[in-house]
């Protein structure tokens, strides 16, 4: 028999195991100084693409007067308890309401984070004789839902219109046997390739087939649609998606997230998610630091403009110098790039220390073998001559990489 901490010791998974070389570096970076286009790595400044502070709001001199009276005011303890219990306030309420009103929702819940948010609500909302069908390139939070679900799940390839409506239909077979429902799940932007989901179409398929639809929009709340209230705004089905929800982690620059519904089902989840019920409610600084991030984001559009002009400038740019950037059509933008391991390791010390770019980057088992991901993230306070400078590089680090220097040539750097 195995001692547990043994067979830990001895499988570190699939990330963990390079833990040793990577760490600090590769994993586990530190960003120093204020957050914004240009912060210190590693004792110097670089120029980051890495953070979802979409509109910029994380420095905005407003939110750190915000944040810093909100922690003086109330300190960080309070409320004590969870909402139902001890830990409610009228500021929750108000940020609710706010959220509300922004993503066109009758209600809202908060909840401590988006990730356990979306575990919880999946967990909430249905039973075993209930279906769920998703697409299979789902955010973690999603699967791991999913994967507390007791009832039968049918995965559908990523926005794969044709495949969702053969699982629709065996789904709707199964609970008429069981007498349950269908929910389908997906997201309004996928954050790895920066794809959307269709949401409009999976919309129409409410004409042949009955369910109800949870959308995880994370990085589309406040980025995408007229008036930043997301994926389903932009592609004018809003009202179409029963369950909306969001993330303070990406756009709000802060920490939690919400569930937005009907009045009714927004009042089911209050009395039944168990992370709500048996966990302590979002702290006030958080709660006051939210309501300011929204009454700016709402009265200051060009936040979300100039994100897309940093956006359209950047994805442009790199489409035009012979990048491939996919099929995005959101502010994520990946690149993609071939080569090993030891090719990707040393065009990332390339690019941090002699060029000063921070991006994050994606390889294998993350994705397959001889595949490169470069994920940069625009924000509404890079500048075009960030944009330029990383192109330029970019262009630089790609004819080292092609032309095989990442494999002869040592990088030193830590
Ligand atoms: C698509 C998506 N859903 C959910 C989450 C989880 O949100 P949070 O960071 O608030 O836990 C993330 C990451 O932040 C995400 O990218």
């Amino acid at each position: 028999m195995k001692d547990l901490f043994d067979k830990i010791r001895d499988n570190r998974g699939p990330i963990g195991q390079h833990a040793k070389e990577s760490h600090g570096y590769f994993t586990f970076p530190k960003l120093e100084g204020d957050i914004s286009n240009k912060m210190v790595f590693r004792g110097k400044e670089r120029l980051v693409w890495s953070l979802n502070n979409y509109l910029g709001l994380a420095n905005h001199p407003e939110v750190r007067k915000a944040d810093a009276e909100g922690a003086a005011k109330f300190g960080l303890a309070a409320p004590m308890g969870a909402r139902m219990m001890s830990g409610n306030s009228n500021y929750h309420e108000q940020l609710e309401a706010g959220l509300s009103e922004l993503v066109k929702k009758e209600d809202t819940i908060l909840c401590n984070f988006g990730y356990q948010a979306m575990i919880s609500a999946i967990d909430c909302l249905v039973d075993r004789h209930d279906v769920i069908v998703y697409d299979a390139e789902s955010h973690a939070c999603i699967l791991d839902g999913v994967r507390l679900h007791m009832g039968k799940r049918f995965v559908y390839p990523h926005n794969d219109m044709a495949n969702l409506e053969k699982q629709l239909e065996r789904a709707t077979k199964m609970v008429e046997e069981t007498g349950g429902a269908i929910l389908v799940i997906t997201e309004g932007v996928f954050g790895m390739s920066g794809t959307q989901g269709k949401l409009k179409e999976i919309v129409e398929l409410k004409k042949k087939f009955t369910f109800r639809f949870l959308v995880d929009d994370a990085h589309g709340c406040g980025t995408m649609g007229p008036t930043g209230g997301g994926t389903g705004e932009l592609q004018g089905c809003q009202d179409g998606i029963d369950i909306y929800f969001g993330t303070f982690a990406k756009s709000f620059a802060l920490i939690g997230g919400y569930i937005s519904s009907t009045e009714n089902i927004v009042e089911y989840l209050r009395y039944n998610m168990r992370s709500q019920i048996f966990a302590k409610s979002l702290p006030l600084p958080c709660v006051v630091g939210a309501i300011k991030r929204l009454e700016l984001m709402r009265s200051h559009p060009e936040f979300r403009e100039n994100l897309w002009k940093i956006t359209d400038a950047l994805q442009d740019g790199l489409r035009k110098n012979g990048f491939n950037i996919g099929t995005t059509n959101t502010p994520v933008t990946p690149v993609y790039l071939s080569g090993s391991i030891p090719e990707a390791t040393n065009l990332i010390l390339d690019l941090r220390e002699n060029f000063d770019v921070f991006c994050s980057m994606v390889v294998y088992p993350v994705i397959p073998k001889g595949q490169i991901i470069l994920r940069l993230i625009p924000t509404a306070v890079h500048t075009i001559e960030d944009v330029n400078y990383t192109i330029e590089c970019f262009s630089k680090i790609k004819d080292k990489l092609v032309s095989g220097k990442y494999l002869t040539e040592k990088i030193a750097a830590f």
